[in-house]
């Protein structure tokens, strides 16, 4: 069972970030790369468009995106569309991410979300009860792959105190053509700078502690070969740019919080009540 060296958790603990590489075998990373594509197969856009941005997210904080906390949604990318709205490209070359709960409701990414070797990471972090709160599968698809600007995870997954912490698995190498993470060494000791709520009155609004700029030229290109594990404390700055490479780049997060932890009913992710969080421990969902 792999556990993490008392160097690869200094290392965590002085960077914010910790990469894993060959966590993720290349027939896990297939498993889910089909299965994704799967679900997008089977999803009919004629229903409902929604578009991920994180340009102007308050704005684009649909009753779809918000009521995705425990469901399995679809998003498309910002560019995806042409001036009179209509696809440019197929559907599947289209979707930005799936969100928010294939952990709970979808076998395979259930199997994959909750494997013992990923429960014993998470242990070995200092959990002692996590709870999976989030999962999204993001495609960074060739030449519109959107920008997500720089941001903390706790600012959208707030606990009382902090306990978010991301699980970002490259399902293809990620380099800075296809849009790969950057993040800011050591910038989860600065504090968090804000929250995404639920604004009274519907949709949302960021509640702002600190107004200054991120300083970009502080981050650093976390360039991943396919199978690498990202670990992200939950204050780290980090962000990824457009992708105009004809790859793609795509990758699944995940997102833990501790049980024992107040988590806010303004959160934007909610669940119903009959969908409580789930730690690691496989069952038939709902
Ligand atoms: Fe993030």
């Amino acid at each position: 069972m792999m556990k993490l060296t008392d160097k690869q958790l200094a290392r965590y603990e002085e960077d914010g970030f910790l990469l894993v590489e060959n966590f993720t075998t290349p027939d896990e990373c297939d498993a889910l790369r089909e299965r994704a594509a799967e679900l997008v197969a089977e999803y009919d856009p004629s229903d409902y468009i929604s578009i991920f941005s994180t340009h102007e997210q308050t704005r684009t904080s649909d009753d779809y995106f918000l009521n995705s906390g425990d469901k399995i949604r679809f998003f498309f990318e910002e560019e995806a569309f042409d001036a009179e709205n209509r696809l440019r490209h197929s559907k599947e070359r289209s979707i930005n991410k799936i969100g928010h709960a294939l952990h709970d409701l979808d076998p395979v990414f259930n199997h994959f979300s909750r494997s013992p070797k990923l429960a014993a990471l998470i242990s070995n972090l200092g959990y002692k009860q996590p709870l999976l709160i989030q999962s999204m599968y993001i495609f960074k698809q060739p030449g519109i792959g959107g920008e997500v600007t720089c941001h903390q995870d706790a600012s959208f997954l707030y606990t009382e105190p902090m306990s978010v912490t991301g699980l970002w698995f490259a399902l293809e190498d990620a380099t800075r053509e296809n849009g790969c993470l950057w993040a800011f060494p050591g910038g989860h000791k600065h504090g968090l700078k804000s929250r995404f709520l639920r604004a009274e009155g519907g949709g949302t609004r960021f509640e702002v502690y600190d107004s200054t700029a991120w300083p970009l030229d502080e981050l650093v290109p976390l360039e991943v070969k396919k199978g690498t594990l990202i670990l992200l404390n939950g204050l780290l700055p980090h962000m990824s740019l457009v992708n105009r490479s004809p790859r793609s780049r795509h990758a699944y997060t995940l997102h833990v919080i501790e049980s024992d932890c107040h988590y806010p009913a303004d959160n934007w992710l909610q669940r119903a009540p009959g969908m409580p969080l789930r730690g690691f421990k496989i069952s038939d969902g709902w």
